[in-house]
């Protein structure tokens, strides 16, 4: 008799053992209540979300969770217990920790008593902001392709309407809707680009990459549209340490910078693009005088389709897509990419790489491996890397 007990207590403790592992072991919150509605057990995940410790014991839902939703449903839960022979799943919005929950109820019965109800909590969080991002984007997409394409349709009818006889307003109509072709164009590759980046299938060439050289290569580039706005366009090398990266992408990513910095400073104005070595990386800059980024937009900046000036980047031809490509370039070359700016004082766009090791082959090394040569300053001129967006 006493070596049954024995064994007995040993199997619970066992299985007390497994079911406590695996209530650890879960990423969803677990909260037991009594028959009460007082709170018996919760797992670590679920004192992680609600940032609770053991003093939520014996309980109400409603003191640990600071939620009436939740509170409501328990009860209710435990009101309707007879009849309840379902889970109840609901959505539970927390304002105090700004997170979203996906909550599964289910009453705990032996026989036809009610023993309690055990909740599982399901962090929805980041998945609904997601949610959002995508449904964002795709309006986004559909609001910056209608504009184009509405105006293109419009010039067609009032030239289909009679306007065509007139030469002088065959030749203004269609240079608009040669201009708003562009602008599709220009929308269509950028999304190509930020697609084929964030799909994860292009595959980098890490190799050593001179960023003095890459800026070159982008001044060369630039250097009709500088001199047409009259800026003063400077090169302030302070290394010449190749970093790890890929020039082709780097240059893509300058161009964007040098892009905006050429496109948002005024006339007359300058334009420094520069190279530094900090611990183990290399900083590539780009500054000018331009009208610089007011603080709330900062953060927001790198976002995919903001603007600060919807009206004037439109004006100027941008899609707003043109940082969000930096942005995810840097991270697919293990790098970063930020921003410096007061409004008014001009702005600083900064790209970081990691150094090249020393026990690397250089890029110049490499290319004569390779047969590929390594280019020099200007041959890049007419090459179709200017990130789509000149
Ligand atoms: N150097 C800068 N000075 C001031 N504002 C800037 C500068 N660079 C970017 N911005 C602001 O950031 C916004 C986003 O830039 P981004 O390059 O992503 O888009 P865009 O230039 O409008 O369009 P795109 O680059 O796709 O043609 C711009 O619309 C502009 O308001
Ligand atoms: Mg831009």
């Amino acid at each position: 008799m006493a070596a049954q007990s024995k064994e007995r207590l040993s199997r619970i403790r066992e299985e007390n053992a497994q079911l406590e592992a695996v209530l650890s072991g879960m990423a969803e919150g677990v909260m037991v209540t009594s028959a009460e509605g007082r709170i018996l057990m919760v797992n670590p995940a679920f004192k992680r979300m609600m940032d609770v410790d053991a003093w939520c014991l014996n309980k109400r839902p409603i003191e640990v969770v600071r939620n009436h939703d939740l509170q409501s449903v328990v009860d209710a839960a435990i009101d309707s217990a007879p009849s309840l022979h379902e889970d109840t799943v609901f959505d539970l919005t927390l304002e105090w920790n700004q997170r979203i929950f996906q909550v599964h109820l289910t009453p705990v019965r032996i026989g036809e008593q009610l023993h309690g109800v055990v909740a599982v909590f399901h962090d929805m969080t980041e998945l609904r902001r997601l949610e959002q991002v995508r449904k964002d984007f795709v309006a986004n997409v559909s609001h910056e392709l209608r504009t184009p394409l509405t105006s293109i349709k419009g010039f067609v009818e009032t030239l289909l309407d009679g306007a065509m006889e007139d030469t002088a307003a065959l030749r203004r109509f269609m240079t608009s809707i040669q201009h708003h072709a562009d602008r599709l164009q220009a929308l269509v590759e950028d999304l190509l680009q930020l697609s084929s980046i964030e799909s994860g299938r292009y595959e980098v060439e890490f190799t050593s990459c001179r960023l003095d050289r890459v800026s070159e290569r982008v001044a060369e580039i630039f250097a009709k549209q500088v001199d047409r706005k009259q800026l003063a366009l400077s090169l302030r090398f302070e290394t010449d340490r190749p970093a790890r990266g890929d020039p082709e992408l780097m240059e893509r990513a300058l161009s964007n910078l040098v892009d905006n910095a050429v496109k948002y400073t005024e006339n007359g104005g300058s334009i420094t693009i520069g190279t530094e070595e900090r611990v183990d990386e290399i900083v590539l800059s780009v500054s000018d005088t331009g009208p610089g980024i007011p603080s709330e937009a900062l953060p927001r900046i790198f976002e995919r389709f903001f603007r600060v000036d919807r009206a004037r980047s439109r004006a100027l031809g941008g899609t707003g897509l043109g940082l969000a490509i930096v942005r995810h370039t840097m991270e697919l070359l293990n790098g970063r990419a930020w921003v410096e700016s007061r409004l008014g004082e001009g702005a600083t766009f900064y790209l970081s790489l990691p150094a090249w090791t020393e026990n690397e082959p250089s890029e110049d090394e490499q290319s004569e491996v390779t047969g590929r040569p390594a280019r020099t300053p200007g041959e890049s001129v007419g090459e179709t890397t200017t990130g789509g967006t000149t």
